[in-house]
């Protein structure tokens, strides 16, 4: 699967013959300066929680794109009062049918305030399998048990983990994490955008490599097969 890395949680997802974007949040993030966002593709737009940091550019994909908004119930609703045509709500351990595969919303340890003050409903990540290979989103979360679920229940290709520490699980906890999963292939995210958030890349790396896992952390612009 192709993946392109647009910063922070950001993340291009080319799966089962359509592009699935989690988490835009471009147009705020210094680190991402030289993306155009209206050069970003979407069919489906997949969405965390209602932080800013996940939602801020998903109106405006979403209305140039007409991508379909996948989130928990409140975020869609949020969406879908800003003029966002197209949305999926969804909740925990639950699974839609589309039509490049099938997407299951799955818990994360986090909360999920929306940039206007609105409740968010609960933060989550997403397991998507597609023909192509499956694979997981962690959004933001800390490290649970409920992730060893997600490796007895699906063989994932690879899984994009939030390791910056601070805000969500670093890089100690994200090596557990992707042992739970039983996934050797890390995307890194949610690092380096704020400075509570920066990792040393070599260390991290090494960390993941002592454990037989190979971390790889994009350059912001940059695509991966996976
Ligand atoms: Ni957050
Ligand atoms: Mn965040």
């Amino acid at each position: 699967m192709k993946v392109t890395y647009y910063g922070h949680s950001c993340v291009l997802v080319e799966a089962g013959g359509r592009r699935l974007l989690f988490d835009p949040f471009i147009s705020g993030n210094e680190l991402a300066r030289h993306i155009d966002l209206n050069a970003v593709p979407a069919d489906y737009l997949l969405l965390s929680h209602g932080h800013a940091d996940h939602v801020a550019d998903a109106v405006a994909i979403a209305r140039r794109t007409g991508a379909t908004a996948l989130a928990n119930f409140e975020v869609t609703q949020w969406l879908a009062r800003q003029g966002v045509a197209k949305v999926h709500p969804m909740n925990h351990g639950g699974t839609a049918q589309l039509d490049c595969g099938r997407v299951k919303f799955v818990p994360a340890i986090h909360s999920s305030s929306l940039p206007d003050g609105a409740y968010g409903g609960n933060p989550g990540g997403f397991v998507v399998e597609a023909a192509d290979g499956a694979f997981y989103f962690s959004g933001d979360t800390a490290l649970t048990m409920d992730m060893k679920l997600i490796g007895e229940a699906t063989r994932l290709r690879f899984a994009a983990l939030c390791l910056g520490d601070n805000f969500t699980m670093g890089v100690e906890d994200a090596v557990i994490a992707a042992d739970f999963i039983r996934c050797d292939q890390i995307l890194g995210i949610h690092y380096d955008t704020f400075p509570p958030i920066q990792i040393d890349h070599a260390a991290a790396i090494q960390k993941f490599h002592a454990r037989g896992k190979q971390l790889r952390l994009l350059g912001i612009g940059e695509s991966g097969d996976f």
